[in-house]
């Protein structure tokens, strides 16, 4: 099928104007609405001063006919009639004979014949007539009034002056609109383009933090406006990624600070070793460099468990059924006597009958939370960890507690962040890299769960809460 050209036409012209500036298109829109406004009103004015005019000469033309029947009742018409203003007047007989008349009326005939003036008499208004047929180069407005003695008075006036004054206006009005339509016009381009200049402030502002990075902010118009929301948005949107930026530098540059000295260690062994081969115990230094890189790859996995935990960004990996009740205990079990498990069944809870504790989630990324909660207790403990299960309400709930030195109040929270460890335990033992805690809270979000640390005196309690499935 031949495409239409008229509809192709129609196309190219839609996407023409889309491609235009939002300053053109929005002065263009305001021009034409404009213009049809101005046109309209010249259309209105035009009209109302050519009635105006008009009935100024109906009125005109009746008065003095009024005075002419007057003077005529009275029987006091001068022979010699003068046309006062221009207005023409014939007295007319019953016999259809001039009497009466100014001079100007061209031939000496009456303006309308006798069927006419009945009739015009009859109607009682004014109406148009060529002046042609009487030697009068204009249009006349006429009017008839009958007067004693079976007489006619009719007055006429040429319709040309009113036709003058409206073309006058008319030439105005053709000269003025398109003049002021253009002066609107710059003045829509010129407030249109005023009122956009903050977008473009923020778009300079935009293009400045991608090529100099200097400001990360955009400016802020003063004006409580659309604009200033959107520059506040953006902004608060900036901060964000800034954070979110920083976050991860600081990640980045602490996993290589992490890497570093485990490193450095294997090197040094190795380095020591190989330098006095002789009387070298080779185990030890196996045993040496094994450690350090247990501790490598123990980094590399929790850094791993983190960067899955950002990227599937506060959800759990997977949803599906994890019964605690057997996860828990079986988690546990390779601990051995070091950790004591107390599962108390949710039976009697509403939907609970069986006793199971349900949570929905990946069992994986649970079983590690566990982990490193028992982990950390056991690094800190002299007794058996204790570890117990209950469902409370809507939840289920876990609870880790050991008898160590605890963590003071004011740091509970802090040791949930990433890389964070406390000096005490770091000198008391080598421990982690202090991403333990952090991925045990990440895990628990995504759960939409909770988890805190609390006093156990002595000793230290970990407790998460899981909504129950
Ligand atoms: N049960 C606890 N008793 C005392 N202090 C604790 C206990 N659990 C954690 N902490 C403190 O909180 C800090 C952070 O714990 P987290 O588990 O995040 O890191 P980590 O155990 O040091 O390292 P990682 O878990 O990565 O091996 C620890 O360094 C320790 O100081
Ligand atoms: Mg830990």
């Amino acid at each position: 099928m031949a495409a239409d050209p008229l509809a192709q036409g129609a196309r190219y012209t839609a996407g023409w104007w889309r491609r235009r500036s939002l300053r053109f298109r929005l002065t263009v829109v305001a021009s034409a609405v404009l213009a049809l406004a101005l046109v309209a009103s010249a259309c209105v004015m035009i009209g109302v001063l050519r009635r105006t005019l008009l009935s100024g000469i109906d009125q005109e033309i009746y008065r003095r006919a009024r005075e002419t029947v007057s003077l005529s009742d009275a029987g006091r018409l001068p022979a010699e009639m003068t046309s006062i203003d221009g207005t023409l007047l014939q007295v007319v007989d019953g016999s259809g004979r001039i009497t009466h008349a100014t001079g100007g009326t061209g031939r000496p005939v009456p303006l309308l014949d006798a069927g006419e003036r009945a009739l015009a008499v009859r109607l009682g208004e004014a109406r148009f007539l060529d002046g042609e047929p009487y030697g009068i180069p204009h249009t006349l407005r006429v009017r008839a009034l009958s007067a004693g003695a079976g007489r006619t008075v009719i007055a006429a006036r040429p319709f040309g002056e009113v036709r003058a004054g409206v073309g006058a206006a008319g030439h105005v009005l053709l000269v003025g609109t398109p003049l002021l339509l253009v002066l609107l016009a710059g003045a829509s381009w010129l407030i249109i383009g005023r009122t956009l200049r903050p977008i473009a402030a923020l778009r300079r502002g935009a293009e400045e933090i991608t090529d100099t990075a200097r400001s990360r902010r955009l400016p802020v118009p003063e004006a409580r406006d659309e604009v200033h929301s959107l520059a506040v948005t953006l902004n608060d949107m900036l901060a964000r990624l800034e954070k979110a930026d920083a976050r991860q530098r600081a990640l980045v540059s602490d996993a290589a600070h992490e890497l570093r000295s485990p490193l450095a260690s294997i090197r040094l062994q190795l380095e020591v070793a190989l330098g006095h081969p002789e009387g070298q115990e080779w185990r030890e230094t196996a045993e040496g460099v094994l450690e350090d890189t247990m501790r490598l790859a123990r980094l590399a996995e929790d850094l791993l468990a983190l960067a899955r935990l950002d990227e599937r960004g506060g959800r759990p990996g997977r949803r599906e059924p994890v019964a605690l009740d057997r996860l828990v205990p079986r988690t546990a079990e390779r601990y051995g006597a070091a950790v004591t498990v107390r599962v108390a069944g949710g039976a009697g809870a509403p939907g609970r009958e069986d006793g199971s504790i349900t949570v929905t989630g990946d069992a994986l990324d649970l079983g590690r939370v566990l982990v490193n909660l028992v982990d950390n207790a056991l690094r800190h403990t002299s007794a058996p960890v204790v570890v117990e299960l209950r469902a409370e309400g809507a939840d289920a709930v876990l609870t880790v507690t050991d008898d160590g030195p605890g963590v003071p109040e004011p740091d509970r929270e802090r040791v949930f962040g990433r890389f964070t460890r406390l000096d005490s335990a770091r000198s008391r033992d080598e421990g982690g890299a202090g991403l333990g805690l952090a991925i045990v809270r990440e895990t628990i979000h995504a759960h939409g769960g909770a988890v805190h640390l609390e006093d156990a005196s002595p000793g230290l309690r970990a407790v998460v809460r899981l909504p129950l499935s």
